[in-house]
């Protein structure tokens, strides 16, 4: 939590996790995880920062294994009567 703690307020993002844990088949462990998911404007000068002090320094790095990640451009929400995206015209 302090590595990812921000000094810089730019750095700000907004989380959300999805937690998932599939029980075990027979002989076999759980597959349980964390989908991280988190929403900025600017992934280079926002989320990369941040993953990269995780990535120098955490704890939590030993009891999990990075299995993916992708990067989708979401746009903006739209008023009443208008459309998704639409602002992205103005
Ligand atoms: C297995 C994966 C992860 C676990 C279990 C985990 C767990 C936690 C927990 C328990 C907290 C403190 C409670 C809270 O604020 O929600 C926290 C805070 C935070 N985590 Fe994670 N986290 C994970 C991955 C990540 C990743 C991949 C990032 C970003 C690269 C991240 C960024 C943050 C941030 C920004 C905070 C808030 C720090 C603050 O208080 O300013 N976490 N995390």
């Amino acid at each position: 939590m302090r590595r990812a703690r921000f000094e810089d307020g730019r750095q700000r993002i907004f989380r959300r996790a999805y937690n998932y844990d599939i029980p075990p088949g027979n002989g076999s462990v759980s597959d349980s995880g964390l989908i991280f998911v988190s929403f900025q404007a600017d992934v280079d000068t926002q989320f990369t920062p941040l993953q990269k002090r995780l990535d120098e320094l955490d704890l939590l790095n030993e009891w999990t294994v990075p299995i993916g990640s992708a990067v989708f451009a979401i746009p903006p929400g739209c008023a009443e009567g208008g459309y998704i995206g639409d602002t992205l015209l103005n």
